[in-house]
């Protein structure tokens, strides 16, 4: 098993870093590039595991990609275009691929089936299956339990009305991409908004949305077309190198070009609700998405309650903002966000076993953690879980850390963040 020694007694941040592309918009672009007429031109795109899964399940289903480093060429075949999988399409550890691509699947005029990893297979597909079936599809899974592996046959879905219980962005961006395909409108109503990074890319190519503060309809189309695309750097990388220059004396980062999507910010809030020293530069907007630079400079942070909507915008930097509170002054306290049980692991349970080993101090809730503020921690091994964002969030927390941590089944950061590791040494050297 991979195994990445972080040598720890504080060392300040200092450098210049463009972290990789956009793992939600990288996804999205396969999609929706291959279900465009023509061609599709990509920068920026996420070369990571979770990416490739979607990369691979698009060319089982006829599409042509063209793969150069972080550019990409998708030979869109139109909304009908797809063909019958050769084999079982395998999602990997992906959720966004699971759950966008099930919503696309049910409308073919074929039968498919998907599965993914050992963590993918323990994950919740109830929240797609249930609406998916209300718009008419034909999905089953083994054993009536709603996981994986899934057995898709295609059907001619019918448009619905639709308030997912669960704010969640993979499951309003597969009822809206179902709903490409469902006669009528198809309405989905956030109780709180979430990332519209699909919402954004289908009106970039052209795509007509209807948006009423948190409802979004859309109708059957016939057809759009391909377009040359901007990925923006991944806000979800750049949180480990904000919360890595926050934490250490000294330090000073230069994080560029990242996507600034109003709902993926929530790190920012709280961070800065927390004391952080964060400037915004060069704001723009970039092919439908908001981009920017950030300075980030060494802050000292106060423990605050983080809960309810912000929850949503900062689902998956909430373990590194752990990390950020065990060395704020004061108490940190995280509600609501039960939903960090069912990501590529047990999130809360992962970073309250693996900061203790270091002699962080957190106690587990039901839906979140309380974080006492501590100066420092204490080497120690630790374990990734199998998660990407576990294995990067310890690796900063041992920045902070008296001598040597030991991360176990490091490699795990290649699913969003291959280069995680030499970024981390650059920017420490
Ligand atoms: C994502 C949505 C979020 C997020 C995930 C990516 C997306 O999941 O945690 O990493 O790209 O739509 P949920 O929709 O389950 O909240």
């Amino acid at each position: 098993m991979s195994k990445t020694i972080i040598s720890g007694n504080s060392r300040s941040l200092k450098g210049e870093i463009i972290p990789p592309g956009d793992k939600s918009i990288s996804h999205r672009a396969i999609m929706i590039g291959s279900l465009a007429e023509g061609q599709t031109n990509v920068t920026g795109f996420l070369n990571g595991e979770d990416t490739l899964s979607t990369v691979n399940a698009f060319r089982n289903l006829g599409i042509e990609i063209n793969i150069d480093g972080t550019n990409i060429k998708i030979e869109g075949k139109g909304l009908y275009g797809l063909s019958k999988p050769k084999t079982i399409i395998d999602a990997g550890n992906s959720g966004t691929t699971i759950r966008l691509l099930t919503g696309i699947l049910s409308a073919q005029d074929f039968n498919s089936e998907i599965t993914g990893d050992k963590y993918l297979r323990t994950r919740p597909m109830a929240r797609i299956i249930d609406p998916l079936a209300k718009m008419g599809a034909d999905i089953t899974s083994e054993n009536s339990n709603k996981l994986l592996p899934l057995k898709i046959r295609g059907r001619n879905l019918k448009a619905i009305k639709y308030t997912p219980p669960i704010p969640s962005a993979q499951v309003k961006s597969c009822l809206l991409l179902a709903g490409l395909f469902a006669d009528g409108t198809t309405e989905i109503t956030e109780k709180i908004k979430t990332r519209d990074h699909t919402e954004r890319m289908l009106r970039y190519f052209g795509v007509k949305l209807d948006i009423d503060s948190n409802k979004i309809s859309v109708k059957k189309q016939s057809q759009f077309y391909g377009k040359n695309l901007n990925i923006p750097s991944d806000i979800s990388s750049a949180a480990f190198f904000i919360v890595g220059a926050l934490i250490n004396k000294g330090s000073e980062v230069l994080i560029k070009n990242i996507g600034l999507n109003p709902e993926r910010t929530g790190i920012l809030e709280l961070l800065e609700k927390m004391g952080a020293n964060i400037e915004i530069k060069n704001e723009k907007i970039e092919c439908g998405e908001p981009v920017g630079d950030l300075v980030v400079k060494y802050s000292k942070l106060k423990g605050i309650e983080i809960k309810g909507d912000q929850i949503p915008k900062s689902i998956d930097e909430l373990p590194i903002i752990t990390v950020a509170a065990c060395f704020a002054e004061g108490q940190t306290i995280i509600k609501d966000a039960r939903e960090l049980r069912v990501k590529e692991t047990d999130r809360i349970k992962a970073m309250t076993t693996e900061l203790n080993k270091l002699k962080a101090d957190i106690t587990e809730t039901e839906d979140g953690m309380i974080i006492n503020g501590i100066k420092s921690l204490k080497g120690d091994k630790c374990s990734s879980w199998g998660d990407h964002r576990i294995a990067m969030s310890i690796a900063i927390a041992a920045t902070r850390a008296e001598g040597d941590t030991e991360i176990n089944d490091s490699d795990c950061v290649n699913i969003s963040f291959p280069e995680f590791f030499k970024y981390l040494k650059k920017l420490r050297s």
